[in-house]
């Protein structure tokens, strides 16, 4: 009795999930990429604010920012851009075709760079620590280290802000190569 009732559910949940990115119309995936977008800006923003007054900073709040960028990158931003590359509802260059592995890069570093920053969060979970902090004079981006942190261990013995720059980096990279002014 239960598993028929169950079994239609199932079903339902299976035909969403084949929809999540494939199955959207041109249309839908712009929107979804759009409110994504919008989520993550939300969320650096948080965080940005956090490194700004290190008093406000909440283990649960920059966890769950990381977690909304974590979520939205990777895969599922690269899915998203799909299609819809040449809508006028859309600020998507149509270069993304071309380059597919490029942008696709770029997703997956926002995906390492946020998942990092979560990790972060759980390893401080009492008030903001100096080991999260930039150290003074710290280089930035460039350095020995550069924007392309592949590493997990390399990553994770690197100070969470500066984590932080990396990933807006990415962000703004991306939008400087893919993104219409
Ligand atoms: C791999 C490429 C890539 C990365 C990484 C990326 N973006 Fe974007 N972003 C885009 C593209 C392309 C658009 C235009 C999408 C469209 O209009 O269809 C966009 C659009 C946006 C928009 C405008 C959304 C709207 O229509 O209102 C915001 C805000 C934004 N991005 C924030 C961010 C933030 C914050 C990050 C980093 C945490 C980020 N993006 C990372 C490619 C990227």
């Amino acid at each position: 009795m239960i598993q028929s009732k169950l079994l239609p559910v199932t079903g339902l949940l299976v035909i969403t999930s084949a929809c999540a990115s494939f199955g959207l119309a041109a249309e839908d995936m712009i929107a979804r990429r759009q409110t994504d977008m919008k989520a993550m800006a939300v969320a650096a923003k948080t965080m940005a604010d956090m490194f700004r007054d290190p008093a406000s900073y909440s283990s649960a709040q920059f966890r769950n920012a990381a977690a909304t960028i974590a979520a939205r990158s990777g895969d599922v931003l690269a899915g998203h851009f799909a299609s819809g590359l040449d809508d006028p509802k859309s600020k998507a260059k149509p270069e993304i075709g071309a380059e597919r592995e490029r942008f696709d890069r770029l997703a997956d570093d926002l995906r390492d760079y946020a998942g990092a920053l979560e990790a972060a969060a759980v390893e401080n979970a009492g008030p903001m620590t100096d080991g999260m902090r930039m150290r003074p004079g710290e280089a930035m981006g460039g350095g020995p280290l550069g924007t392309h942190v592949r590493n997990e261990a390399a990553l994770s013995s690197i100070p969470a802000e500066h984590v932080f720059h990396l990933m807006l980096q990415t962000c703004t990279t991306c939008h400087a190569r893919f993104r219409m002014r």
